[in-house]
């Protein structure tokens, strides 16, 4: 099911057709959909019936605070990697103690403003960070709910720049030191031991590598109760992928049932928190786009639009597909194969090679499954100002983020004296 689909010869998100849109906040500007949010974070927590489950977001995916709003309001909690992010839930509504904070470097200040703030977990990637959390802890005079992010080194089979859980990674603690960093942290005065945690990679579009890792963090979990430390969360990362170009990744009832199901097998019966990014946040947003030139040369037909990789990085750095589509159903113009470009100085800046379209100068084009990990990495090469973002909500239009204006991007320089 899809917020985005033509209704009288115009794509429209949810009821309102981006060409209003267009008009009304320019281009380019990212496009969400209310409804689409809303029914991808409901498709998990129905997923999980009555098995104790926390959805904590991913905040890094889209962390609009109006989207947190929306998810905050659903009862969701959020996973966050930095202080930033925190303080986007808080200003969200969201509740600081449905968070998870994960990363591998957090600093002693990020660690007491979670700490201050009562976050469920700090899931802790290394023995270091673990001495680090506690020192916090202990100025503060407080304590700190952990986990330890473990590194099963299961191959999540996706893209090598969102692969996590391998031993060639940065991420988590490896299996054959967590055990022992576990007894660590059970003996510090400051540490309560909450969880285990692990995120293997991101758009994973089988359910075998969630399994696999699943199965090496219950063994640790059992190894665990034997010496007296007990787990009482699960937190199984995030990492399901979505429908980009034809991928067929398991609903959300089958994944979650993969989990639930493994975990039963194994006679535990632990609350489980997941940290969905992608599969909430992808397909409920696209980038619209116009086009500025057509041109043509010996080899190549080039469809010049006005967002760049600036603006939708995916393409340039992942080599990521996105679907891209008229916003007019038809066109009097011709149908020819064009690479999709956009403005910046970059022979990487391509939206999308080989499209097959009929467009013509000042057409619009939506650039799909936007809605994550698009807005958030956007950047300001070659000073250009971000996008706005704008929120659907069946008939209305809910700007929720102004274009950057260039006093804006420049504030913060300053000359020599
Ligand atoms: N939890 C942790 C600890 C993570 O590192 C991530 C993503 C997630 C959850 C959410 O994963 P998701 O459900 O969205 O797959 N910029 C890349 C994706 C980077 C993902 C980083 N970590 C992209 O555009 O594909």
């Amino acid at each position: 099911m899809s917020f985005f689909n033509y209704s009288d010869g115009e794509l429209h998100a949810e009821n309102v057709s981006l060409s209003s849109v267009a008009r009304d906040y320019g281009t380019p500007c990212y496009v969400y959909s209310r409804a689409a949010f809303e029914k991808q974070w409901r498709d998990l927590d129905t997923a999980f019936g009555d098995h104790p489950h926390t959805i904590c977001y991913a905040v890094k995916a889209n962390s609009n605070i109006a989207i947190l709003n929306l998810l905050a309001r659903l009862g969701s909690g959020f996973d966050i990697v930095s202080e930033g992010e925190l303080r986007r839930v808080l200003k969200a509504g969201g509740d600081p103690g449905k968070v998870v904070f994960s990363g591998v470097a957090k600093s002693e200040k990020e660690l007491a403003f979670a700490i201050q703030n009562k976050v469920r977990s700090i899931n802790i990637e290394s023995v270091a960070e673990l001495e680090r959390v506690q020192k916090v802890a202990a100025s503060l005079n407080a304590t700190a709910s952990i986990a330890f992010r473990v590194n099963p080194n299961v191959d999540p089979e996706t893209h090598p720049y969102i692969s996590t859980g391998m031993d060639k990674a940065k991420f988590g603690v490896t299996m054959e030191a967590a055990y022992d960093a576990y007894q660590r942290a059970n003996d510090l005065a400051n540490i309560d031991v909450h969880g285990i945690a692990c995120h293997i990679g991101s758009q994973i579009t089988k359910t075998s590598p969630f399994t696999d890792a699943l199965e090496i963090v219950l063994n640790m979990v059992k190894r665990l109760s034997e010496k007296g430390i007990h787990i009482k969360q699960l937190d199984l990362g995030g990492g399901l992928g979505i429908d980009y170009q034809g991928e067929t990744p398991p609903s959300a009832e089958a994944y979650v049932q993969s989990m639930i199901s493994g975990i039963k097998a194994h006679g535990i019966d632990l609350p489980i928190a997941i940290e969905p990014g992608r599969y909430i946040a992808g397909n409920s947003g696209v980038l619209l786009t116009q086009v500025e030139f057509l041109k043509h040369n010996a080899s190549k037909n080039f469809a010049i639009v006005d967002a760049g990789m600036n603006d939708l990085l995916r393409p340039s750095l992942y080599q990521a597909f996105h679907t891209i589509k008229p916003v007019a159903e038809e066109s009097q113009a011709a149908t020819q194969v064009f690479d999709v470009v956009g403005p910046v100085c970059e022979s990487a800046d391509v939206l999308g090679y080989d499209r097959e379209l009929s467009v013509q100068a000042g057409d619009l084009l939506a650039v799909c499954s936007a809605g994550a990990y698009g807005f958030v990495m956007a950047n300001n090469y070659n000073t250009r100002p971000k996008p706005p973002e704008i929120l659907i909500d069946g008939e209305q239009a809910h700007l929720i983020r102004d274009r950057e204006t260039y006093d804006q991007l420049l504030a913060g320089e300053r000359l020599l004296p």
